[in-house]
């Protein structure tokens, strides 16, 4: 197949927080392995990623670190973009919906969309009452008040969960009018607020059910937890949704109207826009042009793809795709891959779920002070949590680092080079004649590689995993079956020839290995003495001639132990 080009987003993370195991398993780490592998594919490919800036949840940072919204932003985007260099995540651009470089593109970007849809009489401006703060004589939209939650829960009870933030609550996973919620608090004063009257402008989202539903039905390829989850929601009615705020801090509402001022987009308006700002710096900064943004969004041979954790699912998948076809010059995503979340279990502990306030998560900064990022990658998505919620369990990771990673995939590397260096001189033996049982070997390096293209095409993570780590057991089995070790003093060729076959198979684990493990696999390249561009995806199987010098054997896992993790 000819080349594709593909845009490929991952959530923006709120800028208010470091990045813990959770947050990769959703969105970045799938995202990541999914570009290096269409990369591999020789497709063209922009990754955009950047922190989302805007919104109450970094004022409510700002306000309890004492800090700034600018201050807090920045300093979270900065360790936000180590955070991802360290595992290895490489967008070809992090950006920031109100960093400093970005600001001024990013609103005009998502004012010129909120302008058009403005015109085409896609908001109906209305005056209600919302949650005030007497106290700061502020309005109180989203997190910045809570309350009871006033849902039911599917079994028909009441849900009654006392911490519901304004804009959902956590315990149902159900949206919030805050005005509804019972015995509301302010998140700010801790102070009961009063019902005063605010104008906003509401998105008709109920004048894009029709064809979003077509949209929907039309997809092929989709995850069924995205498609049943939004389908539940259109079956439901789609009711108006306020896309203005009272708040001083985010993209100012661009409408000459008395009511406009002191108001801005509501974050989960501007948010999504993110992706298409940042695209159009990184074509500013790299190709010179911001307006090339238009070849990756308004171009129906550019897939648009994006990585989301399942809390997300509502934006990406319903309102963000009305905004799009409200505008109406946007090509409407190719796909939305969403994963659950993740618990978390620690040693001697429960299973939890991972909560920043509990202290019940593995940061990404700590694991990186201690770890390479491979085990982590090789650990998150085999537990992916790609069809349900699953468990980061602190001693499975260990045991899966020190029985697969290394026992198995390091191990049938490690036993190959350093085989091939101590009795072939570090170079590749000649192949002979060969039997059918390294005809079969070399049928399953090429299996593999077609088996994990296909999982990979379809967004199944884990069972492309699983192909490349079968191929690594095959491999240790060929080893175990051939005896190198045994024949080395009773027949040289056969030797020769299961050590060829073996580094054959090394060969093509480097390629498949690469989307998922890059950092081992830029080591394994090494060893084989290869170029970079021997990880095409297309090259996986090309044979290493005999003779070929190889380079020095590494090791490309180490044992991992519990006690390196924790030291408390
Ligand atoms: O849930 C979150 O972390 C949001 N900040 C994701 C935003 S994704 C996008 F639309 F920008
Ligand atoms: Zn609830």
């Amino acid at each position: 197949m000819a080349n594709q080009r593909f845009l490929v987003t991952a959530a923006l993370p709120y800028s208010n927080g470091r990045l813990h195991v959770g947050h990769i398993a959703g969105a970045y780490l799938p995202a990541d392995t999914y570009v290096r592998y269409r990369r591999a594919r020789g497709d063209d490919v922009r990754f955009i990623c950047g922190s989302d800036d805007n919104g109450v949840a970094n004022l409510i940072a700002a306000h309890n670190e004492n800090s700034s919204p600018e201050e807090i932003s920045a300093r979270y985007n900065a360790q936000q973009k180590r955070d991802f260099a360290g595992l290895g995540v490489e967008f070809d651009i992090y950006g920031g919906t109100h960093q400093p470089d970005y600001v001024d593109l990013h609103n005009r970007t998502s004012q010129e969309v909120f302008l058009k849809l403005h015109e085409k009489g896609c908001f109906v401006k209305r005056t209600s009452e919302q949650l005030f703060d007497p106290q700061i004589e502020k309005f109180l939209p989203d997190r910045y008040v809570k309350g009871r939650c006033y849902h039911k829960l599917p079994d028909g009870s009441d849900c009654d969960y006392p911490g519901a933030y304004g804009d959902q609550c956590e315990h149902c996973g159900n949206s919030i009018d805050p005005v509804q919620l019972i015995n509301p608090v302010s998140t700010i004063t801790g102070s009961t607020p009063i019902p005063k009257r605010t104008t906003h402008w509401y998105m008709r989202l109920d004048q894009f059910e029709k064809q979003l539903r077509t949209w929907l039905d039309s997809q092929t390829g989709w995850r069924p937890t995205v498609l049943n989850f939004t389908r539940g929601l259109l079956d439901e009615g789609l009711p108006e949704r306020a896309m203005t705020r009272d708040l001083d801090w985010g993209v100012p509402v661009p409408l000459d109207d008395p009511d406009a001022a002191g108001k801005v987009l509501y974050v989960w308006f501007d948010a999504p826009i993110g992706y298409v700002s940042f695209t159009a710096m990184d074509c500013r900064i790299s190709d010179g042009d911001e307006s090339a943004y238009a070849a990756w969004w308004k171009n129906p041979d550019c897939k648009i793809v994006h990585f989301i954790g399942e809390d997300n699912i509502i934006f990406h998948a319903m309102i963000w795709p009305a905004m799009l076809m409200a505008e109406g010059s946007y090509e409407l995503p190719h796909n939305v891959v969403a994963n659950s979340f993740l618990n978390i279990k620690f040693p001697g502990k429960d299973e939890e779920k991972i909560s920043k306030s509990r202290g019940s998560a593995l940061w990404i900064e700590d694991y990186l002070q201690t770890f390479d990022p491979d085990p982590l990658r090789y650990y998150l998505t085999a537990i992916a949590p790609e069809t349900q919620r699953t468990t980061f369990d602190v001693d499975d990771f260990l045991n899966r680092n020190n029985s697969e990673l290394l026992a198995t995939l390091g191990n049938f590397v490690n036993r190959t080079m350093t085989f091939a260096h101590k009795y072939f001189d570090g170079q590749v033996p000649v192949a002979g004649e060969r039997n059918d049982t390294d005809l079969a070997q070399l049928e399953a390096c090429k299996s593999c590689v077609e088996s994990a293209a296909q999982q990979l095409d379809g967004f199944h993570f884990k069972a492309a995993l699983a192909e490349v780590m079968n191929l690594a057991r095959k491999g240790n089995g060929y080893f175990d079956a051939t005896a190198p070790f045994r024949t080395r003093k009773t027949d040289l060729a056969s030797c020769a020839r299961a050590v060829n076959i073996c580094l054959q198979t090394v060969r093509t684990l480097t390629t498949v290995m690469a989307p998922f493990l890059p950092f081992s696999a830029v080591k394994a390249l090494t060893m084989l003495n290869l170029e970079p561009d021997a990880l095409q995806w297309n090259r996986a199987t090309d044979e290493l001639p005999a003779g070929r010098s190889l380079g020095e054997p590494q090791l490309l896992f180490k044992k991992l132990d519990a006690d390196e993790l924790f030291d408390d």
